[in-house]
Protein backbone atom coordinates (compact mmCIF):
# COMPACT_ATOMS: atom_id res chain seq x y z
CA UNK A 1 0.00 0.00 0.00
CA UNK A 2 1.40 3.44 -1.06
CA UNK A 3 1.25 6.25 1.53
CA UNK A 4 2.02 9.65 1.41
CA UNK A 5 5.69 10.81 2.66
CA UNK A 6 5.97 14.23 4.43
CA UNK A 7 9.20 15.73 5.30
CA UNK A 8 9.79 18.11 8.02
CA UNK A 9 12.31 20.61 8.75
CA UNK A 10 13.80 19.20 12.41
CA UNK A 11 12.60 22.02 14.29
CA UNK A 12 8.79 21.91 13.98
CA UNK A 13 8.94 18.53 13.01
CA UNK A 14 10.18 17.39 16.43
CA UNK A 15 6.20 16.92 18.28
CA UNK A 16 5.35 15.41 15.34
CA UNK A 17 7.43 12.69 15.38
CA UNK A 18 7.24 12.09 19.35
CA UNK A 19 3.17 11.72 18.39
CA UNK A 20 3.45 9.53 15.64
CA UNK A 21 5.67 7.25 17.58
CA UNK A 22 3.39 7.35 20.51
CA UNK A 23 0.57 6.44 18.51
CA UNK A 24 2.41 3.30 16.81
CA UNK A 25 3.44 4.96 13.94
CA UNK A 26 6.81 4.95 11.72
CA UNK A 27 9.38 8.07 11.78
CA UNK A 28 12.35 8.33 9.67
CA UNK A 29 14.96 10.28 11.97
CA UNK A 30 18.63 11.72 11.71
CA UNK A 31 21.33 10.30 13.54
CA UNK A 32 25.16 11.28 14.05
CA UNK A 33 26.20 7.99 11.97
CA UNK A 34 23.10 7.16 9.76
CA UNK A 35 19.12 7.86 9.46
CA UNK A 36 16.94 5.43 11.25
CA UNK A 37 13.71 4.57 10.46
CA UNK A 38 12.11 4.16 14.57
CA UNK A 39 9.38 2.77 16.09
CA UNK A 40 8.39 2.38 19.74
CA UNK A 41 10.66 -0.65 20.77
CA UNK A 42 8.51 -1.78 22.97
CA UNK A 43 5.42 -2.39 21.11
CA UNK A 44 6.24 -5.29 18.81
CA UNK A 45 3.01 -4.38 16.82
CA UNK A 46 4.53 -0.61 15.90
CA UNK A 47 8.18 -2.36 15.13
CA UNK A 48 6.51 -4.85 12.68
CA UNK A 49 5.99 -2.09 10.54
CA UNK A 50 9.72 -1.75 10.22
CA UNK A 51 10.51 -5.21 8.86
CA UNK A 52 7.32 -4.55 6.09
CA UNK A 53 8.85 -1.14 5.00
CA UNK A 54 12.14 -2.17 4.62
CA UNK A 55 11.51 -5.70 3.45
CA UNK A 56 13.56 -6.57 6.23
CA UNK A 57 13.79 -10.51 7.44
CA UNK A 58 12.18 -10.87 10.59
CA UNK A 59 15.53 -12.94 11.83
CA UNK A 60 17.60 -9.75 11.66
CA UNK A 61 17.21 -7.98 15.31
CA UNK A 62 16.59 -4.49 15.47
CA UNK A 63 18.86 -1.63 17.94
CA UNK A 64 17.18 -0.41 20.66
CA UNK A 65 18.02 3.24 21.40
CA UNK A 66 17.59 4.93 24.87
CA UNK A 67 16.18 8.10 25.84
CA UNK A 68 18.55 8.31 28.97
CA UNK A 69 20.59 5.93 30.22
CA UNK A 70 18.50 4.44 33.37
CA UNK A 71 16.42 2.94 29.93
CA UNK A 72 19.90 -0.19 30.00
CA UNK A 73 19.43 -1.04 32.98
CA UNK A 74 15.58 -1.69 32.49
CA UNK A 75 16.15 -3.34 29.09
CA UNK A 76 19.32 -5.47 29.60
CA UNK A 77 22.02 -7.27 32.20
CA UNK A 78 24.82 -5.21 31.55
CA UNK A 79 28.23 -6.51 32.86
CA UNK A 80 30.49 -3.65 34.23
CA UNK A 81 33.31 -3.27 30.96
CA UNK A 82 29.58 -2.44 29.13
CA UNK A 83 28.88 0.30 31.52
CA UNK A 84 32.06 1.82 30.98
CA UNK A 85 32.27 1.71 27.31
CA UNK A 86 28.41 3.52 27.94
CA UNK A 87 29.68 5.91 30.35
CA UNK A 88 33.01 6.72 27.71
CA UNK A 89 31.35 6.62 24.43
CA UNK A 90 27.35 7.87 25.12
CA UNK A 91 25.91 9.81 23.84
CA UNK A 92 27.85 8.40 20.33
CA UNK A 93 28.18 5.78 17.73
CA UNK A 94 28.98 2.87 19.96
CA UNK A 95 25.91 -0.10 19.88
CA UNK A 96 26.18 -2.65 22.65
CA UNK A 97 25.31 -6.17 22.80
CA UNK A 98 24.21 -7.44 26.22
CA UNK A 99 22.01 -10.16 27.27
CA UNK A 100 18.28 -9.06 27.53
CA UNK A 101 15.73 -8.62 29.80
CA UNK A 102 11.99 -9.86 29.37
CA UNK A 103 10.34 -6.28 28.51
CA UNK A 104 12.36 -5.87 25.28
CA UNK A 105 9.85 -7.58 22.61
CA UNK A 106 11.27 -10.70 21.00
CA UNK A 107 10.31 -9.13 17.39
CA UNK A 108 12.83 -6.81 18.56
CA UNK A 109 15.72 -9.50 19.31
CA UNK A 110 14.37 -12.10 16.73
CA UNK A 111 14.16 -14.51 19.30
CA UNK A 112 17.63 -14.19 20.70
CA UNK A 113 18.67 -13.63 24.27
CA UNK A 114 20.82 -10.24 23.70
CA UNK A 115 19.50 -7.07 22.99
CA UNK A 116 21.55 -4.52 21.07
CA UNK A 117 21.59 -1.15 23.05
CA UNK A 118 22.67 2.79 22.16
CA UNK A 119 22.27 6.29 22.93
CA UNK A 120 22.24 8.55 20.05
CA UNK A 121 24.18 11.75 20.20
CA UNK A 122 22.14 13.78 17.35
CA UNK A 123 20.47 16.79 19.40
CA UNK A 124 16.89 16.44 16.80
CA UNK A 125 17.29 12.40 17.81
CA UNK A 126 18.08 13.20 21.61
CA UNK A 127 14.53 15.59 21.24
CA UNK A 128 12.08 13.01 19.69
CA UNK A 129 13.18 10.55 22.45
CA UNK A 130 13.14 12.87 25.25
CA UNK A 131 9.35 14.09 24.05
CA UNK A 132 8.43 10.57 23.57
CA UNK A 133 9.73 9.57 26.50
CA UNK A 134 10.58 5.86 25.67
CA UNK A 135 12.92 3.71 23.67
CA UNK A 136 12.86 3.22 19.74
CA UNK A 137 13.70 0.12 17.66
CA UNK A 138 15.85 2.04 14.47
CA UNK A 139 17.59 0.25 11.22
CA UNK A 140 18.87 2.18 9.21
CA UNK A 141 16.32 3.89 7.16
CA UNK A 142 16.82 1.60 3.46
CA UNK A 143 15.42 -1.33 1.79
CA UNK A 144 17.05 -4.27 3.48
CA UNK A 145 20.05 -5.02 1.93
CA UNK A 146 20.88 -1.53 0.39
CA UNK A 147 23.02 1.22 0.91
CA UNK A 148 22.45 3.24 3.74
CA UNK A 149 20.66 6.89 4.13
CA UNK A 150 22.82 10.05 5.41
CA UNK A 151 19.89 12.34 4.30
CA UNK A 152 16.87 13.04 4.05
CA UNK A 153 16.71 12.63 0.19
CA UNK A 154 18.44 9.63 0.52
CA UNK A 155 15.89 7.72 2.94
CA UNK A 156 12.82 9.26 0.63
CA UNK A 157 14.91 7.68 -2.52
CA UNK A 158 14.90 4.67 -0.48
CA UNK A 159 11.28 4.42 1.45
CA UNK A 160 9.54 7.17 0.16
CA UNK A 161 5.67 6.01 -0.75
CA UNK A 162 6.18 3.48 2.15
CA UNK A 163 6.28 5.32 5.41
CA UNK A 164 4.52 8.50 6.23
CA UNK A 165 7.16 11.27 7.82
CA UNK A 166 10.87 11.79 7.69
CA UNK A 167 12.50 14.35 9.95
CA UNK A 168 14.91 16.05 8.23
CA UNK A 169 17.87 16.85 10.04
CA UNK A 170 20.52 17.65 7.68
CA UNK A 171 23.71 15.61 6.44
CA UNK A 172 24.39 12.79 9.17
CA UNK A 173 28.32 13.73 10.74
CA UNK A 174 29.84 9.87 10.74
CA UNK A 175 27.99 8.56 7.23
CA UNK A 176 28.25 4.72 8.22
CA UNK A 177 26.75 2.92 10.80
CA UNK A 178 27.39 2.41 14.37
CA UNK A 179 30.09 0.22 15.81
CA UNK A 180 28.69 -2.92 17.14
CA UNK A 181 30.01 -4.49 20.56
CA UNK A 182 29.57 -7.82 21.75
CA UNK A 183 30.67 -7.77 25.82
CA UNK A 184 31.03 -11.17 27.20
CA UNK A 185 32.75 -12.19 30.07
CA UNK A 186 36.40 -12.61 28.11
CA UNK A 187 36.87 -9.81 26.21
CA UNK A 188 34.89 -7.21 23.06
CA UNK A 189 33.79 -8.86 20.28
CA UNK A 190 33.50 -5.81 17.65
CA UNK A 191 30.35 -7.76 15.45
CA UNK A 192 30.42 -4.92 13.06
CA UNK A 193 33.25 -1.95 12.82
CA UNK A 194 32.29 2.10 12.63
CA UNK A 195 32.88 4.96 14.21
CA UNK A 196 34.56 4.32 17.50
CA UNK A 197 37.66 2.33 16.35
CA UNK A 198 39.04 -1.62 17.63
CA UNK A 199 42.26 0.74 18.82
CA UNK A 200 39.85 2.96 20.43
CA UNK A 201 37.90 -0.29 22.06
CA UNK A 202 41.36 -1.73 23.21
CA UNK A 203 41.33 0.45 26.27
CA UNK A 204 38.25 -1.17 27.65
CA UNK A 205 39.23 -4.63 27.26
CA UNK A 206 40.70 -7.76 25.18
CA UNK A 207 39.33 -7.33 21.84
CA UNK A 208 38.57 -10.86 20.33
CA UNK A 209 37.40 -12.38 17.29
CA UNK A 210 33.71 -12.81 16.08
CA UNK A 211 31.53 -15.21 18.61
CA UNK A 212 30.03 -18.77 17.00
CA UNK A 213 26.38 -18.77 17.66
CA UNK A 214 26.43 -15.24 17.35
CA UNK A 215 25.09 -13.44 13.96
CA UNK A 216 27.27 -10.96 13.06
CA UNK A 217 25.19 -7.57 12.30
CA UNK A 218 24.56 -7.48 8.96
CA UNK A 219 25.55 -11.01 9.00
CA UNK A 220 24.73 -11.80 5.55
CA UNK A 221 27.92 -11.37 2.92
CA UNK A 222 26.32 -8.87 0.57
CA UNK A 223 25.03 -5.91 2.36
CA UNK A 224 24.95 -1.73 2.11
CA UNK A 225 25.06 -2.61 -1.65
CA UNK A 226 24.89 -0.51 -5.08
CA UNK A 227 22.66 -2.24 -7.84
CA UNK A 228 25.85 -1.81 -10.03
CA UNK A 229 28.10 -4.40 -9.57
CA UNK A 230 30.95 -3.22 -7.18
CA UNK A 231 34.74 -4.92 -7.25
CA UNK A 232 37.79 -3.76 -4.68
CA UNK A 233 40.62 -2.90 -6.63
CA UNK A 234 43.60 -0.88 -7.55
CA UNK A 235 42.74 1.35 -9.91
CA UNK A 236 44.33 0.32 -13.62
CA UNK A 237 42.01 1.88 -15.94
CA UNK A 238 42.59 -0.66 -18.66
CA UNK A 239 42.47 -3.97 -16.20
CA UNK A 240 39.00 -2.40 -14.43
CA UNK A 241 37.31 -3.39 -17.59
CA UNK A 242 38.18 -6.77 -17.49
CA UNK A 243 36.90 -7.39 -14.11
CA UNK A 244 33.54 -6.58 -15.67
CA UNK A 245 33.66 -8.77 -19.07
CA UNK A 246 30.19 -9.74 -18.69
CA UNK A 247 29.09 -6.02 -19.43
CA UNK A 248 31.16 -6.12 -22.57
CA UNK A 249 28.72 -5.63 -25.66
CA UNK A 250 27.96 -4.04 -28.76
CA UNK A 251 25.79 -0.86 -29.47
CA UNK A 252 25.14 -0.41 -33.20
CA UNK A 253 26.59 -3.68 -33.95
CA UNK A 254 30.06 -2.02 -32.85
CA UNK A 255 31.84 -3.32 -29.70
CA UNK A 256 31.53 -1.05 -27.24
CA UNK A 257 33.67 -0.90 -23.51
CA UNK A 258 31.96 -1.13 -20.28
CA UNK A 259 31.41 2.25 -18.27
CA UNK A 260 33.74 1.85 -15.66
CA UNK A 261 33.37 4.60 -12.45
CA UNK A 262 36.00 5.00 -10.05
CA UNK A 263 35.48 5.35 -6.18
CA UNK A 264 38.37 6.87 -5.48
CA UNK A 265 40.95 6.87 -2.07
CA UNK A 266 43.81 8.61 -3.84
CA UNK A 267 43.75 8.32 -7.27
CA UNK A 268 43.16 11.41 -9.54
CA UNK A 269 40.74 8.61 -11.80
CA UNK A 270 42.25 9.16 -15.26
CA UNK A 271 40.72 6.90 -18.00
CA UNK A 272 37.27 5.96 -15.71
CA UNK A 273 33.86 7.12 -16.69
CA UNK A 274 32.97 8.60 -13.74
CA UNK A 275 35.25 9.39 -10.18
CA UNK A 276 34.02 10.21 -6.83
CA UNK A 277 36.56 10.90 -4.23
CA UNK A 278 36.50 9.59 -0.31
CA UNK A 279 38.55 12.52 0.53
CA UNK A 280 41.38 15.00 -1.16
CA UNK A 281 43.00 14.62 1.43
CA UNK A 282 42.79 11.33 2.39
CA UNK A 283 41.13 11.92 5.85
CA UNK A 284 39.54 8.59 6.89
CA UNK A 285 37.04 10.22 8.75
CA UNK A 286 35.86 12.36 5.80
CA UNK A 287 36.07 9.47 3.81
CA UNK A 288 33.72 7.50 5.58
CA UNK A 289 30.84 10.84 5.93
CA UNK A 290 31.10 10.47 2.42
CA UNK A 291 31.24 6.71 0.90
CA UNK A 292 27.71 6.65 0.73
CA UNK A 293 26.41 9.16 -0.65
CA UNK A 294 29.31 8.65 -3.00
CA UNK A 295 28.31 5.19 -3.91
CA UNK A 296 25.33 6.11 -4.44
CA UNK A 297 26.09 8.77 -6.68
CA UNK A 298 28.29 6.45 -8.76
CA UNK A 299 25.02 3.68 -8.91
CA UNK A 300 22.93 6.24 -10.56
CA UNK A 301 25.47 7.56 -12.74
CA UNK A 302 24.63 4.14 -15.43
CA UNK A 303 27.80 2.74 -15.20
CA UNK A 304 28.01 -1.11 -15.91
CA UNK A 305 30.68 -1.74 -13.06
CA UNK A 306 32.14 0.47 -9.84
CA UNK A 307 35.92 -0.02 -8.89
CA UNK A 308 36.24 0.65 -5.37
CA UNK A 309 40.06 1.44 -4.06
CA UNK A 310 40.67 0.02 -0.64
CA UNK A 311 41.54 3.06 2.16
CA UNK A 312 44.04 2.28 4.69
CA UNK A 313 42.75 -0.44 6.87
CA UNK A 314 43.64 1.37 10.10
CA UNK A 315 41.07 3.62 12.44
CA UNK A 316 38.16 4.28 10.51
CA UNK A 317 39.10 2.33 7.87
CA UNK A 318 38.83 -0.70 8.96
CA UNK A 319 34.85 0.26 8.68
CA UNK A 320 35.01 1.83 5.48
CA UNK A 321 36.69 -1.55 4.13
CA UNK A 322 34.48 -3.64 6.27
CA UNK A 323 31.34 -2.14 3.84
CA UNK A 324 33.19 -2.11 0.75
CA UNK A 325 33.97 -5.60 1.16
CA UNK A 326 30.34 -5.93 1.62
CA UNK A 327 29.16 -3.78 -1.08
CA UNK A 328 31.46 -5.96 -3.59
CA UNK A 329 30.17 -9.81 -2.20
CA UNK A 330 27.38 -10.78 -4.67
O1 LIG B 1 24.32 3.57 13.41
C1 LIG B 1 23.48 2.67 13.54
O2 LIG B 1 23.69 1.66 14.22
C2 LIG B 1 22.14 2.85 12.81
C3 LIG B 1 21.41 4.03 13.43
C4 LIG B 1 20.04 4.22 12.86
O3 LIG B 1 21.36 3.86 14.81
N1 LIG B 1 21.38 1.65 12.87
C5 LIG B 1 21.68 0.53 12.17
O4 LIG B 1 20.75 -0.48 12.30
O5 LIG B 1 22.67 0.46 11.46
P1 LIG B 1 20.70 -1.73 11.30
O6 LIG B 1 19.53 -2.53 11.74
O7 LIG B 1 20.72 -1.26 9.92
O8 LIG B 1 21.98 -2.53 11.66
C6 LIG B 1 22.08 -3.09 12.95
C7 LIG B 1 22.70 -4.44 12.91
C8 LIG B 1 21.85 -5.44 12.14
O9 LIG B 1 22.62 -5.98 11.10
C9 LIG B 1 21.52 -6.51 13.16
O10 LIG B 1 21.71 -7.79 12.64
C10 LIG B 1 22.50 -6.24 14.28
O11 LIG B 1 22.75 -4.89 14.26
N2 LIG B 1 21.93 -6.60 15.57
C11 LIG B 1 20.84 -6.08 16.16
N3 LIG B 1 20.59 -6.70 17.32
C12 LIG B 1 21.56 -7.63 17.49
C13 LIG B 1 21.85 -8.61 18.48
N4 LIG B 1 21.09 -8.77 19.57
N5 LIG B 1 22.94 -9.40 18.31
C14 LIG B 1 23.72 -9.26 17.21
N6 LIG B 1 23.50 -8.36 16.23
C15 LIG B 1 22.43 -7.56 16.36
MG1 LIG C 1 21.25 -1.32 8.01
Amino acid sequence: MRVETRVAAAGEGIHDAAALLAAGGLVALPTETVYGLGANALDPVACAQIFEAKARPLSDPLIVHIPSIDWLDRLAIVPEAARRLAEKFWPGPLTLVLPRRAIVPDLVTAGQETVAIRMSSHPVFQAVLAAFGKPVAAPSANRFGRISPTCAEHVLAELGGRIPFVLDGGPCRHGIESTIVLVTGDGLHILRHGPVTEEELAAFGQVRGAVSGISAPGGLLSHYAPRTPMRIAAPVEQESRLLFPQQEGSRDGRPTAPAIGLLSWSSSGEGFAEVEHLSHKQDLREAASNLYGAMRRLDQAGLDGIVAEPVPETGLGAAIMERLRKAAAR
